[in-house]
Order: C-alpha cells, then structure tokens, then sequence
C-alpha cells in the first residue's frame, strides 16, 4: 500500500453520488495539481454523454473505453487529482495501474444519501432504486481493496493524501497505524515519556524494542543528542522511529530517521498543539546550532502522523498558547475563523491546511512560504530576546506587524482579541539586525508574506526598510 500521494497521483473513489467530481476539484486546487474527472475526460475523449455511450454501445464497450482513458490519465508522469468513475475499479487493470502509480482515497457515503444524490441525476445505473442499492453492497469489498485511505470530506481527503491520521484516542491505535512489520524504536522527552509514553508502547507491542529519552525543548535539537541517537539505535532499515512529544522531539527524530542507515521510515505522534497543527506535518526536520536555529536538516516526509487531540488534555496552558497562535495564523491564511472550532476539529482542519500546502510544495519552493506569516518579525524578537519569548507571544506580535503592513483590520481584530499580544521590551537595533539576517532576506531586506485579505496571501513581498522597521518598532516597548 501506497504511504501517501506525495509523489503519486492522488485517486478519489467510491460509489456514484458520493462527491468525488465535486471533492476532486477542490482537492486539485489546494494542492495546487490538475484535476482529471475520468468521466469528463471519456465524454470529451469519445464526444459523447456517458448516458448515450451505455444506451448506444451497452455497458461492456464503456467498461473497455473507461480502462483505456483510465490507463492513459494514470500513465501521465506529473502527478494529478483523479475522480475515478464510480464503476472504474471494476477493472483488474485499473486496480493494478492505481497500486502501482497512485494513492487511492475511498470516499465514504452512506446509502440513503448516495441514493438521493445519484437518483437526481441522468447516470444509467442510478435509474432503480433496488438495483442501485444490490450494486452498493456489491461494490464496498472492489473498493476496499483499492483504497489507501478513507475520508467524508475535504480535510479527511488531504490528510489521508499526506498519510495523517487525526482522532481522540488514535494513540491506542498506534500499533496498527505505523506502517510495516519491522522493529520500533520511540524517541520522546522524559515528560511526555512519563505520561503517554506506556499507551504508545502498549499499542505498539512486540514491534517496541526501544525507548530513547531527548531533553525536553529547544535543548534536544542539538548535534550531542542526535550524535547520542545515532549510537543508540539498534534498528536496522526495515525498522521505523516513532517521535512522540512535541516539535522538538519530532525535528530531532525525525532528522535522527532521515540520516540513521541512511534513511529509515520514521512516524509523528505529536503530542503539543504546536506539533500537532504545524511541526509534525510537512516533512521538515532540523536541529540547531550555536549560529542559528533549524541550521541543520533535511525534508523527510513521515511514513506516519498519529494526531491525537486527546493527548493535549496534559499540555500546559503556556504550551497551549503558543499553539493557538499557530492556529490563528492558519485560519486568517485559509480564511475561515477555525480558532472557533472545538478543540479536536480545530487540530483537524489546521493539520489539513498545513498538509495540503506542504503536499502541494513539498520543498518549499512556492506556495510553501505563506506558512511565514509573520514569522520573520517573530524570529527576529525570539532572537534579540535570546530565545527568552514564548513564541507563541512572538508568532502573535509578529502577526501583528505582518497585517499591519498588509492593511488588513478585520485580520489584526482578529489577532487582537483571540491573543492579545503585547509589546516586548528588547533592544530595536538587535531586532533589526536579526531581521536583516531573516533566511528569505535580499540585501538586508527580509521578503514578507502579507495578507490583504483573509484566504488570499502573497509572497516574495518587497516592502520599504522604513516601513518594516516601523512595524517592528511598533512591537517593542521601552
Ligand atoms: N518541522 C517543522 O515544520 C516545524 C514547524 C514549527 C515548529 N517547529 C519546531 O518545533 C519546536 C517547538 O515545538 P513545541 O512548541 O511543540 O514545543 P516542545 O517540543 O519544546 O514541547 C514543549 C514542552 O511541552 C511538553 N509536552 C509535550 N507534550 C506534552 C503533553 N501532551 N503533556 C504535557 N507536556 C507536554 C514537553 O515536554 C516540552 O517541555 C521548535 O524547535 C520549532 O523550531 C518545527
């Protein structure tokens, strides 16, 4: 089975009525891929309705002409979004071309609301509504077979492509959600060791060889404790690292994973708000170093991400605050308050957002950097700080600076009252420098993502020094 859609095509499927055209082409465009309805395409391709195909060639000719279009949309090398035929799994040869070059999504409907669906439009094979529902039974074990994954909606569809699972008490599945059969060895800090770490290993089981404990916070992302991972772990490639705490243990481990043999499948159990909405997701790992934070890493995509909201109960408001600031930077960037969403919606719909992003620019070459709102403000007052501000404060204030600059008031209202941010008193000119040094810096000046609008970002931005160095200004105190 396929881990993800990350370098495949990403196949939508399920019986008629269950959303695939509508999802599919929603799906496409938070990826940024090109969508192909299989359908569609056979009609354009054969200059006939589907209906007028079954009624004039009957449905063995349109089995046959539906394989071929299906081999030849499969067989395009850059990956798209397919919304297969609800009848196109049928076919041997399109379940060996989907296991082969694609991910393929199951998505689930339930019957009543397939038959309404369905029985309002002109498909041939939604004309009775006895035969309609004898064909649903027949088909549920064709599609389980194909299916990588499952989903109802939007959000499940993009999480299933990016291989994360989201749901209270996914800890306890942990076990059958890792993929293979090899040994385990968990990476986690004493803290989150000592509270979920015996419901991971429980799950896990036999595959559990090995616990390795990390310093808590910033202090486990340094070359000492990965030079101690490295001469500890006993896994050979066929086994797995499962990371479980927050971002930093998943940056060390997961970076620990990239390098170990060269490169060992590794899963995420983000077990902080910050982990779950934003670090566990998107395949970058990295450790510090005396220079500069996250100075050293690769992109190694996880086998795995196990979200399990439940585990938050535990965190410390300190820790939660710093997510929700996580948070309200991906509702303004996906333009929609998800900041008012219960607590385990709220972690799905972010981990969906980050996830279709990073999907859609797994190197972070493009779309990838509206991730950055206000985060070149926040990484310049966390350094002229001396890593001595929350950042969750700094993400805020620079959120703050960002919107500023971008005009947008319904936003900083926003960010105003979901965390009040206030000025920090530090040193101007140290922020200053430290802005000028900002990785996405050209000739001293940093290139913002800015947010006219709620859902819309831009990137790449060039704004005035005398500008910024206003809206950074106006974030300090004295
Ligand atoms: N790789 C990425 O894409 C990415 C993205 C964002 C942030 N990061 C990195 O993430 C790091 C910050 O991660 P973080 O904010 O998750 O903090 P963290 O990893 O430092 O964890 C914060 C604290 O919370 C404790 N903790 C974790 N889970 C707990 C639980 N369920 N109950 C009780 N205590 C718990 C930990 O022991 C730790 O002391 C930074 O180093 C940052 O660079 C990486």
């Amino acid at each position: 089975m396929a881990p993800n859609a990350l370098s495949r095509h990403l196949a939508l499927t399920g019986f008629m009525g269950a959303g695939k055209s509508t999802m599919g082409a929603q799906v496409a465009r938070r990826l940024g891929r090109h969508f192909i309805d299989l359908d569609r395409e056979i009609e354009a391709r054969a200059g006939s309705t589907i209906a007028e195909l079954f009624v004039r060639d009957g449905e063995a000719s349109f089995r046959a002409l539906e394989e071929s279009v299906a081999a030849s949309v499969l067989g395009a090398a850059e990956p798209a979004v397919i919304a297969l035929g609800g009848g196109s799994v049928l076919s041997g040869e399109t379940r060996e071309r989907l296991c082969g070059c694609a991910f393929t999504v199951l998505l689930d409907v339930d019957l009543e609301t397939a038959w309404q669906r369905a029985s309002r439009s002109a498909r041939p094979l939604a004309s009775d509504e006895h035969s309609f529902r004898a064909l649903f039974q027949e088909r549920i074990p064709i599609y389980e077979e194909t299916a990588d994954g499952h989903a109802r909606d939007l959000d499940g569809v993009v999480l299933a492509a990016a291989g994360i699972d989201v749901g209270i008490g996914a800890i306890e599945l942990l076990g059958e959600l890792v993929p293979g059969d090899g040994p385990i060895e968990i990476v986690a800090d004493a803290t989150v060791a000592g509270i979920h770490g015996v419901t991971a290993q429980l799950s896990l089981g036999a595959r559990d060889i090995a616990t390795h404990e990390v310093p808590a916070g910033e202090p486990a992302k340094v070359i000492g404790v990965l030079d101690n991972l490295w001469r500890s772990l006993r896994i050979g490639r066929d086994g797995t690292i499962v990371a479980l705490g927050g971002g930093c243990t998943t940056d060390v481990a997961g970076f620990a994973a990239a390098t170990w043999m060269r490169g060992v499948p590794w899963a995420a159990v983000p077990t902080t708000l910050v982990g779950q909405v934003d670090a566990a997701i998107g395949g970058k790992t990295a450790v510090d170093l005396p220079g500069g934070k996250n100075l050293v890493g690769c992109f190694h995509w996880p086998a795995r991400v196990v979200i399990d909201p439940g585990t938050l109960e535990t965190l410390p408001e300190a820790e939660m605050r710093n997510g929700m600031a996580e948070v309200v930077k991906t509702g303004l960037l996906m333009g929609s308050p998800v900041w008012e969403q219960p607590l385990a919606e709220l972690v799905r719909r972010c981990a969906s957002f980050k996830a279709g992003v990073c999907l859609g620019d797994p190197h972070d070459r493009g779309p990838r950097n509206q991730l950055n709102l206000g985060h070149t403000f926040a990484h310049a007052l966390e350094a002229a700080a001396g890593y001595d501000l929350p950042h969750g404060q700094a993400v805020a204030l620079g959120l703050l600076a960002a919107l500023r600059l971008s005009g947008n008031d319904e936003a900083l209202a926003s960010v105003q009252s979901e965390l009040d941010p206030r000025p920090v008193k530090l040193d101007r000119d140290a922020a200053w420098a430290a802005l000028a040094r900002d990785k996405k810096s050209v000739g001293g000046v940093p290139r913002l993502v800015l947010l006219e609008r709620n859902g819309q970002p831009t990137w790449g931005n060039e704004v005035g020094g005398a500008e910024i160095r206003a809206a950074l200004d106006s974030l300090i105190c004295d």
